[in-house]
């Protein structure tokens, strides 16, 4: 089975999560979290591309480049999650699977988290499930590239 790429790309402030309220955010730093899901990911046979970037123009271009380059996306846009159009119409350009992540409940935290503006763009999201998350968004690819 031909192995497929799938980029992650993580917005502004999770390069600082080990170091944001652990209780919501892990006490483990990105770089670990990383780790973790690349050694899952061979498991399924799935190859991942790391991003993280802190403006917001850096995720437009990245997933406007990413459905000529990858299969799939993982995005935690962080707190462009609530407040991006631009970023929301970048990800319907985008014609590959996408699944939406964050670490957090967004659901049962201030009010202006409870929506996010790019999951109408997504195939998906998964909230509450902390690094977990990412895992379940990548199975959840790797089915819709499977069937
Ligand atoms: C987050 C939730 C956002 O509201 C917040 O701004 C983040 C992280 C999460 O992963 O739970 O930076 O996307």
């Amino acid at each position: 089975m031909p192995e497929n790429k799938i980029l992650i790309i993580n917005g502004p402030n999770l390069d600082k999560i080990g170091q944001r309220d652990s209780a919501i955010y892990g006490v483990e730093p990105l770089s670990e979290v990383n780790i973790l899901l690349e050694r899952e990911a061979t498991k399924i046979d799935l190859t991942l591309i790391f991003q993280q970037f802190n403006h917001e123009g850096d995720i437009i271009e990245s997933i406007h480049n990413a459905s000529a380059k990858y299969d799939g996306l993982v995005i935690n846009a962080g707190g462009f999650s609530h407040t991006s159009v631009a970023i929301h119409d970048a990800l319907e350009i985008c014609k590959i699977p996408k699944i939406e992540v964050h670490l957090s409940n967004v659901l049962n935290r201030e009010e202006f988290r409870t929506n996010s503006i790019i999951s109408k763009a997504c195939n998906g999201s998964v909230i509450g499930m902390g690094k977990v998350g990412y895992l379940a968004a990548l199975f959840a690819i790797k089915q819709m590239l499977t069937n």
